[in-house]
C-alpha cells in the first residue's frame, strides 16, 4: 500500500506528525504532498524542524489568495502529483483549502480519500473551514473521527457506518510526544512571565479578524481583561492578523504582540497560562488536554466535547462578555477528562488503512 500525506498548514503539520512517525516506525511506502499554503518560516518548516520530520517530496507553492485560487492551485497540483505516484489513498487533515482541493483531485481520480478529523461540524456555513469539512467528508472514503459525537453526525449525513472509524483525535499523541522531544523550553523566561500569571490569545479566523468591528472589539475584550486582573496577554501573532492589524491600524495597549512560536513554546505558554482566549480549532482542543481553561472567542464551535466538559466556553466578540466569560473561566477547577483519546490516534489510522485500503 502506498500512501500520500497531504498538508499544507501549520495544524495540518503538526496533526499529521504522529501518523508520518507511525509510517516511519513501521517502514510503509508514503511521501508527503505540501501544498505550500502556509510558507513561512514560523508556520511551516520550523514544525519540520522542531519533529524532525521527513522532507516533503512535494512542494506545489500554492501560496496565499482567495479561496479559489488556493484551492484551484491545490486541485491542479494534487493531480498532477497524484498522476505521477499513483497511491492507493491520499489521508487529508482537517478543513482547510489545501484538504478540500486535495480530497477532490484524489476522489476524480478514484483514489481512496481518508479524511483525518472527519465530522466536525460548527452548522455556520459563514465559515470556510465548514464548507471544506462538509464537502470532504461526502467525497471521503475512509472517514477517522476523533469523538462519538462526531461519528453519529457524519451517521445522520447519510455516510454508511462502515466508512467510519472512531480513533481520536491526532493532536493527542502530539501533545505527548512534544513532551518526551523537550519537557520544558525557556519561553516563560525569554517572554518576563510566571506561571499562571498570564493570559495567552491566539486570532487568526477570517471571520474576526477581516471584519475590522469585530477585530477591534476582541481586542478591547483582551485589553479590558489585562486591566481587570493587571496580567500581560500575550498574543503570538498569526501572519493574517497583523497584515490585518496594519491595515486597520488598530494598537490595543494591554495586548503584547509576539511572532508566532513553535510548537513545544506554545504548549508550554498554553499549559501555564491562567485562561487561554482564542478563535483556533487546535488550541480549543490542546487546552482541553492540558487541562487549561479556555475562552472562544466566536459563537459556535465544531468542538463541543470541549464544552460538555467544562474546559471551554462560548464567549463570542463582544467585550464585556469576553471579561465575563475569561472571569469565570479563572475559577475554574480544572477538573475534566479529555474526550479527545488516549494518544494513539496515529498508530490506529494507520493500522485501519492497512485493513482497509
Ligand atoms: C488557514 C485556514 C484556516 C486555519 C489556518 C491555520 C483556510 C480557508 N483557512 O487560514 O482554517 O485555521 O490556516 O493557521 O484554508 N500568510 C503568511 N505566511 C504564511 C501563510 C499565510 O504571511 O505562511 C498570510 C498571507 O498574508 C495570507 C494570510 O496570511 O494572505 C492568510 O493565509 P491563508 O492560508 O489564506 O489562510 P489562514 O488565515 O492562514
Ligand atoms: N501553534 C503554534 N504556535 C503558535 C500558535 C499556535 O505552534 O504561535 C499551534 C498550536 O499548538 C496548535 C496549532 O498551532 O497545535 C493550531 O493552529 P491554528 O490556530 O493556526 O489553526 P486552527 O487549529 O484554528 O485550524
Amino acid at each position: 500500500m502506498k500512501i500520500a500525506i497531504m498538508l499544507g498548514t501549520r495544524p495540518e503539520i503538526i496533526k499529521m506528525s504522529p501518523i508520518i512517525r507511525e509510517c516511519e516506525r513501521l517502514r510503509l511506502e508514503y511521501f508527503i504532498l505540501h501544498t505550500g499554503q502556509h510558507y513561512s518560516y514560523s508556520m511551516d518548516r520550523v514544525f519540520f524542524e522542531q519533529l524532525k520530520l521527513p522532507q516533503p517530496r512535494y512542494n506545489l507553492d500554492v501560496g496565499s489568495g482567495s479561496h479559489a485560487e488556493q484551492t484551484g492551485k491545490v486541485l491542479i497540483g494534487t493531480e498532477q502529483a497524484l498522476l505521477k505516484e499513483h497511491p492507493d489513498v491520499l489521508l487529508v487533515e482537517g478543513d482547510t483549502n489545501t484538504v478540500l482541493g486535495g480530497a477532490l483531485a484524489a476522489a476524480k481520480l478514484h483514489i481512496k480519500v481518508g479524511h483525518v478529523e472527519a465530522g466536525l461540524r460548527s452548522y455556520d456555513r459563514a465559515m470556510p473551514e465548514e464548507v471544506n469539512r462538509v464537502l470532504t467528508d461526502h467525497c471521503s472514503d475512509v472517514l477517522f473521527a476523533p469523538t462519538e459525537q462526531a461519528q453519529q453526525i457524519l451517521l445522520k449525513e447519510g455516510i454508511p457506518a462502515e466508512k467510519i472509524f472512531v480513533t481520536g483525535n491526532t493532536i493527542v499523541d502530539a501533545v505527548h510526544h512534544a513532551y518526551l522531544v523537550e519537557k520544558h523550553t525557556r519561553v516563560l523566561e525569554e517572554l518576563g512571565l510566571k506561571k499562571h500569571e498570564y493570559f495567552l490569545a491566539t486570532l487568526h479566523r477570517q471571520e474576526n479578524v477581516d471584519d475590522p468591528y469585530r477585530f477591534r472589539d476582541i481586542l478591547r475584550g483582551l485589553d479590558a481583561l489585562n486591566k481587570k486582573y493587571d496580567l500581560p496577554v500575550i498574543y503570538p501573532v498569526h501572519p493574517r492578523s497583523l497584515k490585518k492589524l496594519e491595515e486597520f491600524q488598530l494598537d490595543a495597549p494591554g495586548v503584547t504582540l509576539v511572532d508566532p512560536l513553535d510548537f513545544i513554546g506554545f504548549l508550554e505558554l498554553e499549559q501555564n497560562a491562567r485562561v487561554v482566549l482564542t478563535d483556533s480549532g487546535g488550541v480549543q482542543e490542546e487546552t482541553c488536554v492540558l487541562g487549561t481553561p479556555c475562552v472562544t472567542l466566536r459563537t459556535s464551535t465544531e468542538r463541543p466535547e470541549t464544552l460538555a466538559v467544562g474546559s471551554n466556553l462560548l464567549a463570542g466578540t463582544i467585550p464585556e462578555s469576553i471579561v465575563e466569560c475569561a472571569s469565570v473561566m479563572c475559577a475554574n477547577k480544572k477538573a475534566w477528562g479529555n474526550p479527545f483519546g488516549d494518544g494513539t490516534a496515529g498508530k490506529q489510522i494507520v493500522q485501519i488503512l492497512r485493513d482497509v485500503v
